[in-house]
């Protein structure tokens, strides 16, 4: 259904794309962040926009230029994040979380710049943790009873104890989204780089897609099947 689907099939359809990374301030000159291009965000963004769909991306930093077209809205940290999500979830008919959204943030952002100090050799920065934004969109979809598609992403590496999958399988059982695009992190494949490959994980249990290519050609996969989702419901 792929390829008969993909023509303006989000025609009428407002999808939400959260992109890049959260920036967690320590004072007003420092932060903790992560290395995020927002370069699938966009990507998907630009997806959206070609199967017609009306799109919001909420933009944590980036290293890419937005697409035109898009309603943009710009945050900061995870808090923002969490807030400009769940309100646009509520106009739309996917929700996507391409964001590096970080898990921890300072349990303290210092109004004023921090300064070296002589009797503190090894300053300690005490970390709390951010609010899960993706179980927390599953859960108001299931409050408010809205048909809704959520996609998740998710980089692995893979350890002694599970590999990718077993993690990723896990992943998506306790998130509760309807797709997890899942990211194989090694070695060959990096932060930032523009070949991919991804493994789309299905909550309803059907055989995994593989897609591979540019993060355009991923995006495209996973708007398709998410077009199928939205015409199958
Ligand atoms: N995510 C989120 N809110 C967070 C952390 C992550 O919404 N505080 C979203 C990400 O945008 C992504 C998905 O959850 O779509 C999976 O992110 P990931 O970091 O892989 O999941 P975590 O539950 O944080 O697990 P881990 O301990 O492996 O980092
Ligand atoms: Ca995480």
């Amino acid at each position: 259904a792929g390829e008969l689907s993909s023509a303006r099939a989000l025609a009428g359809r407002t999808v939400t794309i959260s992109a890049g990374g959260t920036r967690e301030p320590l004072d007003p000159v420092r932060f903790l962040g992560n290395r995020s291009s927002g370069k699938q965000g966009v990507a998907l963004a630009a997806a959206a926009l070609q199967s017609g769909a009306k799109v919001r991306l909420i933009a944590a930093h980036m290293d890419v230029a937005v697409p035109t077209g898009v309603e943009l809205i710009t945050v900061e940290t995870a808090l923002e994040l969490r807030d400009a999500a769940l309100s646009a979830a509520e106009d739309s008919d996917v929700v996507i979380m391409a964001a590096a959204v970080a898990d921890f943030r300072p349990a303290h952002a210092s109004a004023s710049k921090i300064k070296k100090q002589d009797d503190v050799a090894d300053p300690v920065i005490t970390l709390v943790r951010n609010p899960d934004v993706l179980l927390e969109l599953v859960r108001d979809r299931t409050r408010t009873g809205r048909r809704q598609i959520i996609v998740g992403f998710a980089a692995e590496t893979g350890d002694e104890q599970s590999d990718v999958l077993e993690y990723a399988r896990a992943k998506l059982q306790r998130k509760g989204c309807d797709l997890l695009v899942v990211n194989q992190v090694g070695v060959d494949k990096v932060f930032g780089l523009d070949q991919t490959e991804v493994v789309i994980l299905d909550c309803s249990g059907v055989e995994p897609v593989i897609a591979a290519g540019s993060k355009t050609d991923v995006a495209g996969a996973v708007i398709s099947l998410v077009s199928d989702r939205l015409t199958a419901t």
